[in-house]
């Protein structure tokens, strides 16, 4: 090995940095302990508490609420006051208590520690070249997932997006067929499936645990304008079915996208239209490198988009960045599509594109 002179302060930076991630990954662990002991919802309107109080409010001891009250304290996440009081401010609670209301609600994002089975999987992915399908991330992944994409989809889809498209909104109040591939746990599908009763709507998932949301979803609403099926977007019906599709946050986790493109021109009718929605990035690293969430993006890809687009072994593999404007453009123009606007809703982490055959 090479010795060359090391300067010790940026050594102090650069350890810094790295130690940094590793607060975050605990930060992380105790959001996500916060979001499942509904801590965040307590402490929601309550003011300054003391972790006697807190324990009073949720049943849960006191010790060990003072230990995660003065690490939430120390991530700047709650307010310090004197005699060992913890505040959730109001901007704190949109983001981790207000998951119904809140469109910066995040805490749903934080779901404990990668299991390490998953981890072996990873690293022997490297190896291989092959990853894991949502299907092998199991039903933590599918719920996680779901958490975090889904303040926007739930809150801005009927009253925000669908409105910006030409002339959606009119064909699903008079009754149109409707298909969402990749549908996840169906946030998008039944937000739909609510607001037009006079439309059916179609789910289309090759995760088992996807499909199980979405069918507990259907359920629990009572929705019987909602269907969904554990198939890939190459299942589509053969023939112009749909008046509306929509792909969100999955072209890119794809094995074989420009197949799914091409089933998904058959399967729109001449009039439809299909909106992908799709994570905000620019065609180079270079110019991705301005995102200042640009290491987490790609975490996700390793460890979930990219991999699901390498799980067969002649997978595209575009991963969580790679279905920038510029390429989706491409491929839907091959596939035949004439038509291409993009949106942009100032969503935080994706673009939106119109797409008309
Ligand atoms: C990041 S999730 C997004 C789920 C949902 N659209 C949402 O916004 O919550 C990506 C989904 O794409 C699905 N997927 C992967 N390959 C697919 C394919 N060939 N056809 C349809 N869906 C696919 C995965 O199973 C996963 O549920």
């Amino acid at each position: 090995m090479t010795q060359t002179a090391i300067d010790p302060d940026e050594l102090k930076r650069y350890s810094f940095s790295v130690w940094s991630y590793k607060q975050g990954e605990m930060v992380s662990l105790m959001v996500h302990i916060g979001d499942r002991l509904d801590l965040y919802k307590a402490l929601d309107g309550a003011g300054p508490v003391t972790a006697a109080e807190l324990a009073d409010r949720t049943g849960l001891k006191e010790r060990w609420l003072l230990e995660w009250l003065r690490g939430q304290a120390a991530a700047r996440l709650l307010d310090y006051h004197d005699g060992d009081r913890f505040e959730l401010t109001a901007v704190g609670a949109a983001v981790l208590a207000d998951e119904d209301d809140s469109l910066a609600f995040a805490a749903g994002a934080f779901s404990g520690a990668t299991p390490p089975d998953t981890v072996d999987k990873l690293i022997e992915a490297f190896k291989t070249g092959i990853g894991l399908s949502y299907e092998e991330l199991g039903p933590n992944a599918a719920h996680r997932t779901e958490r975090m994409l889904g303040p926007w989809v739930r809150q801005a889809l009927v009253p925000q997006i669908l409105p910006a498209l030409d002339g959606v909104v009119e064909k699903l109040e008079q009754g149109a067929l409707v298909a969402d591939v990749g549908c996840g746990g169906g946030v998008a599908l039944s937000a739909m499936a609510q607001a037009f009763p006079n439309s059916e709507f179609h789910g289309y998932d090759p995760s088992s645990h996807a499909i199980l949301n979405c069918e507990q979803k259907t359920q629990d609403l009572g929705l019987d304008n909602m269907k969904t099926f554990v198939a890939g977007g190459q299942d589509l019906p053969k023939e112009p079915t749909y008046d509306f599709l929509i792909t969100f946050d999955c072209v890119h986790d794809m094995t074989h996208p420009a197949e799914v493109i091409s089933a998904i021109h058959r399967a729109l009718k001449p009039d439809g239209t299909w909106l992908i929605k799709d994570i905000r990035s620019r065609p180079t690293f270079k110019e991705n490198m301005r995102n200042p969430m640009l290491a987490m993006f790609y975490g996700f890809s390793v460890s979930a988009c990219m991999s699901s687009a390498l799980s067969e072994p002649d997978g595209a593999g575009l991963g969580t960045l790679g279905f920038n404007p510029e390429v989706a453009e491409t491929m839907v123009t091959a596939a035949g599509f004439t038509r291409f606007h993009q949106h942009d809703f100032d969503d935080p982490s994706n673009l939106y594109y119109e797409v008309r055959p």
